[in-house]
């Protein structure tokens, strides 16, 4: 009897979820909320690349603590990737909905309210997801140049720090680097904002408060990877 009891509330706990999911609102909570992971990752993510600055030693060895665990490493990439297709997928059937409910545009040109960076949200998204796919040929799967897999700094450990100058030192890659930093600047300026209004943390009042820290965080974020290029470019960094 309790066991059934059990099995029923598990069947509806699993129902409601799907409802949810089904739902606009739901969407939107799913990508407000995988977008808060996202931005959480690319932050601790530069804070970690930025001890390029401290020397190769820092770097690297930060770079195999990262990999000490094969577990904990594949349970956060899968846990990553989880993230990211619901992202991707929860934002285009949201646009899907919101043409379904709105077939003509508007009669009147733009809506006043709505500014560069929120119209360009899903072409800037699917250029950041063109340069995740490069980035991960580029320096996780060493597709670009297969001998910096095989780099070892003195202690035997990945040299990590000696591959990013190697990758950096070709212009071409290095200006890509820096224009989807760009599009992301524009993504987050806009996508950060809006998940605090999704989760329903922003109201009329906080608007400006959280429209700034948005802003300066994805600011913050621009100015820390592109600082790591231009370093290398410049021969700042060698
Ligand atoms: C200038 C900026 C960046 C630098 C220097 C950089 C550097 C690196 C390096 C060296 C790795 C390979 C680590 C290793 O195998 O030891 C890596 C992996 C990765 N990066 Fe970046 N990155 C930058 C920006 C970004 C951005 C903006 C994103 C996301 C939008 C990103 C997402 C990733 C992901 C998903 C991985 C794979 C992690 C794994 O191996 O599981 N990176 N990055």
């Amino acid at each position: 009897m309790a066991a059934s009891a059990q099995s029923l509330q598990k069947r509806s706990s699993a129902g409601l979820l799907l409802q949810l999911w089904q739902s606009s609102l739901g969407k939107k909570y799913v990508m407000a909320v995988t977008g808060l992971g996202l931005f959480l990752f690319v932050i601790i993510h530069m804070l970690g690349n930025l001890q390029i600055f401290l020397g190769a030693e820092k770097l690297n060895s930060y770079a195999a603590l990262l990999k000490s665990n094969a577990g904990v490493l594949w349970g956060a990439r899968i846990g990553l990737l989880a993230i990211v297709v619901l992202h991707i997928t929860s934002a285009i059937q949201l646009a899907q909905l919101n043409k379904r409910a709105r077939p003509v545009g508007y009669a009147a040109g733009k809506p006043v309210a709505s500014t560069f960076a929120q119209r360009s949200i899903l072409v800037s998204g699917l250029v950041i997801l063109a340069f995740i796919l490069f980035h991960l040929a580029h320096y996780t799967l060493g597709l670009v140049d297969g001998s910096w897999l095989g780099l070892h700094d003195e202690q035997g450990r990945h040299d990590v720090y000696r591959m990013v100058v190697l990758g950096f030192s070709n212009p071409l890659v290095s200006i890509f680097y820096i224009v989807a930093m760009g599009l992301l600047l524009l993504h987050l300026s806009h996508g950060v904002s809006s998940l605090f209004q999704s989760l329903g943390l922003r109201s009329k009042k906080t608007f400006g408060l959280f429209d700034k820290l948005a802003k300066g965080a994805a600011l913050i974020l621009f100015l820390g990877n592109s600082a790591i290029v231009v370093a290398i470019l410049a021969g700042l960094i060698k």
